[in-house]
């Protein structure tokens, strides 16, 4: 076992249809006689090309989950995975694009079931988990906006977050200003993918059209040393996956990614899985690889989970016991 397996971890970023062991796809696709062509490797695992295509085959995987009890059997088994590799908080990504159409009243059934997983896997795990509503943005700007308004109304103690994902190539974020907005006035807390396929750019305009205070990867921030100052200076926090962005070919080795510069410049850093099983990772992982080519120790790693329990989308009380559980750790 690694010795990080068990450490606790936080995680601030991962799409709850991409947490789904490949396994579990194939299962619900058996059940429902679904055929999942050019979804699988040979090996069983995931196969895409390119971010491009990845999209793709996420979206064919997700089309097998169509009920609100397939998405209480996949919270179940992406959290049971999370705590598996020492993670005491998670928070999901969930699209109700995906969940009902962005129906709201089929939304509502979608989020109780994915509720009813979370308070069974909070029971058997000790895994807290809450949500982050995301419309997908090459879906367009009208769908986020009906993605907004069932984020609006199902806004409380776990929907506590509003994002975007997708194609960050699509359209600019200031198309999504409306649906950031609705958000923000129901009190949901903000972030926006950024800074992966699109440069400094869009972090900036993530920032300013969006008024967001967290970014999902980010990192080609560093390509500007101004904006790498602006982040520093605002506590601006990413949300950094760096296997992610290897497995896609964003840089060629974790030795390339820019985490370390980012962290050293005083830009608040958190590690995340983004979609474990597409990339082939786990949170035990993302630390083995980050402690081996960064020479990351337990001090690194907990400072890092201090930043992330500081930058979670939660109350004041889960704040208060997740940072106690992480003080706890040996
Ligand atoms: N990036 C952007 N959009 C996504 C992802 C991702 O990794 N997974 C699912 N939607
Ligand atoms: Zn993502």
């Amino acid at each position: 076992m690694s010795e990080w397996q068990e450490f606790p971890k936080i995680e601030l970023h991962l799409h709850i249809e991409g947490g789904a062991p490949p396994e579990f796809i194939r299962q619900l696709a058996s059940e429902k006689g679904v055929s999942l062509e050019g979804v699988f490797a040979e090996d069983g695992a995931y196969a895409f090309r390119d971010f491009g295509h990845f999209l793709q085959v996420y979206e064919a995987a997700t089309s097998v989950l169509r009920t609100p009890e397939d998405y209480l059997r996949l919270t179940r088994a992406v959290l049971a995975e999370s705590a598996g590799h020492g993670v005491i908080y998670t928070e999901m990504f969930l699209s109700p694009d995906f969940c009902g159409g962005r129906d709201l009243a089929a939304w509502r059934e979608y989020l109780a079931a994915i509720g009813e997983g979370a308070a069974q896997a909070e029971r058997e795990h000790g895994i807290i988990m809450r949500g982050i509503v995301t419309p997908i943005r090459h879906f367009g700007p009208d769908k986020a906006k009906e993605t907004a308004l069932c984020a609006a109304e199902t806004a409380g103690d776990f929907i506590t977050g509003f994002g975007i994902g997708g194609d960050e190539r699509a359209g600019k974020p200031r198309d999504f200003a409306w649906a950031f907005d609705c958000a923000r006035e129901a009190g949901l807390r903000l972030t926006a993918h950024a800074g992966e396929w699109e440069g400094p750019d869009s972090v900036r305009a993530a920032l300013d059209d969006l008024r967001v205070e967290r970014i999902g990867h980010g990192v080609r921030a560093i390509e500007d040393p101004g904006l790498v100052e602006r982040l520093a200076r605002d506590g601006v926090v990413l949300e950094v996956c760096p296997g992610s962005n290897v497995a896609l070919g964003l840089y060629p080795r974790l030795e390339d990614h820019p985490i370390a510069r980012l962290r050293e410049a005083g830009v608040k850093v958190t590690v995340s899985t983004d979609d474990p099983p597409f990339f082939r990772t786990t949170m035990t992982q993302e630390y083995d690889d980050l402690a081996r080519a960064f020479g990351w120790g337990a001090e690194d790693f907990a400072e890092i989970n201090r930043v992330a329990a500081q930058a979670a989308f939660c109350d004041e009380a889960i704040r208060d016991a997740i940072v106690k559980r992480l003080e706890a750790a040996p």
